[in-house]
């Protein structure tokens, strides 16, 4: 880090992020339903320290506090999810009003701030009825998103100019689905592979559906993370490996989203279990179907290095089981996750997006951040590692414009503390930090950074 603070062009948007399960607690209130989160995280050993979102940061009934935080920080945008079990408690029918509600009220508290809206409608918390009938591995579970997606629009679009349909659809299929890490805990080559396709067409439906309801100038995008994938050597293994590595970290979703094609080598990658007999004609067209922007969720780097898969039984094997390890070098510093912490693998990526796809639209980094053991120390939280991170990567987002990509904002994952899926409470990416027995807010030292960024562009 250097004494001056980073540069980013004249009506650069910065913002912050967040997702409903992680922050907003208030699981039984107002009529919402359970979700694919909530009986997750209450099945004893599937998340660090049996934590759920039962409470989280009590966002639901302390909105408007943290609304006034991000105003205090001079935030331009906020990003925010929608909890679809609040909107629809059994995935399907009629709406919820009283779940509406609160969206209704925490977008007009954003207007009155001065702050713009950007919503995610899906941030990986499906209503339990729906994965009871089989969840994203079913195509009626995008038919229903899409249903979903309309019922909201056409209630916040007039406050709301920036809508996500999916964020990382990779962790809803592959981590949820074959490595069962995440909700709903599945372990399976196939069903996770359908549940990525069925994403891509939920995507595509929902686009459709709320453009045809435009009413204003409205943009939509998709939110995928994304990661620059380099060879740990030049060996032709490690090479082919890496080759692997990027269709399962990017093109899998990026190419049917950007270019219109299925990637090449999936058959080769995924042997047995390549059945793809759930894509149907038109599929590829919905899931490129036109987006306004794309937003990019980045954390790290990958460097890949081939290794015999974990699992040779063929029948038993999960569709993220492609023969390949990650080595980051170990020179790279690392974040609490941990993640291997290289800014220029951010400007890599976007240089990458750049050069691989012809009509790439206007991205957002609609997240980017870091875990550190926060610590509280005379009512204050020094987190000089996080401002480094931040500054490393604002900078290379900086390159990135410099070099020639269409970047117009960023979003620092996370506005708070909060429940960070399988690892539970124990991870904290806040800007604030949050004293869960109390629900005291205490803005740490990257805040009072950020908030200075900001103004220094105002
Ligand atoms: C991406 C996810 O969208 C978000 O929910 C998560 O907390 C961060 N990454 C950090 O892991």
């Amino acid at each position: 880090m250097t004494g001056q603070l980073p540069r980013l062009p004249k009506g650069f948007l910065f913002g912050a992020a967040t997702a409903s399960y992680q922050i907003e607690g208030a699981v039984d209130a107002d009529g919402r339903g359970p979700s694919i989160w909530d009986t997750f995280a209450h099945t004893p050993g599937a998340v660090a320290g049996g934590d759920t979102g039962d409470v989280a940061c009590d966002h639901y009934h302390r909105y408007a506090e943290d609304v006034e935080l991000l105003k205090q920080l001079g935030a331009g945008a906020y990003r925010f999810s929608i909890a679809w079990p609040r909107i629809q408690p059994d995935g399907k029918g009629g709406v919820n009003a009283a779940g509406l509600d609160f969206y209704q009220r925490l977008v007009d508290e954003l207007i009155d701030a001065g702050i713009t809206p950007m919503a995610t409608l899906y941030h990986w918390d499906l209503p339990q009825p729906l994965e009871d009938a089989g969840g994203w591995r079913e195509r009626d579970t995008a038919e229903r998103f899409a249903d979903y997606a309309a019922i909201v629009h056409e209630a916040l679009a007039d406050r709301v100019p920036y809508w996500i349909t999916l964020n990382e659809p990779f962790c809803s299929s592959f981590i949820g689905y074959a490595e069962g890490r995440h909700a709903p805990g599945a372990r399976e080559g196939h069903g996770a592979l359908a549940a990525a396709h069925h994403l891509l067409v939920a995507h595509g439906l929902a686009v459709r559906a709320m453009r045809a309801q435009r009413k204003n100038d409205e943009r939509f995008g998709i939110t995928l993370n994304m990661n620059h994938v380099t060879p740990a050597t030049d060996a032709p293994a490690d090479v082919a490996a890496a080759a692997r590595a990027e269709l399962l970290a990017n093109r899998v979703f990026s190419d049917p989203v950007l270019a219109g094609r299925y990637p090449e080598g999936e058959v080769e990658l995924w042997g047995e279990i390549s059945d793809f007999s759930f894509r149907r004609d038109g599929d590829l067209a919905l899931a490129h179907e036109p987006i306004d922007f794309l937003g990019v969720n980045n954390y790290f780097p990958q460097y890949a290095k081939d290794a015999p898969s974990q699992e040779p039984d063929l029948s038993r094997r999960v569709a993220t089981d492609i023969g390949v390890v990650d080595v980051p070098p170990g020179s790279l510093p690392q974040t609490a996750m941990p993640w291997p912490a290289e800014p220029d693998g951010l400007r890599r990526l976007l240089v990458w997006l750049r050069d691989t796809y012809r009509d790439l639209p206007p991205i957002y980094i609609t997240e980017n951040g870091a875990a550190y053991p926060d610590t509280v120390a005379d009512g204050a939280v020094d987190d000089r590692a996080r401002i480094g991170y931040l500054d490393g990567h604002l900078r290379a987002v900086g390159q990135a414009i410099e070099a020639g990509v269409d970047v117009r904002g960023y979003f620092c994952w996370s506005l708070l503390d909060n429940f960070e899926w399988a690892y539970g409470y124990a991870k904290r990416f806040g800007l604030i930090y949050v004293d869960y027995q109390t629900q005291q807010r205490i803005p740490k030292a990257s805040y009072h950074w950020y908030r200075q960024l900001i103004e220094q562009h105002a």
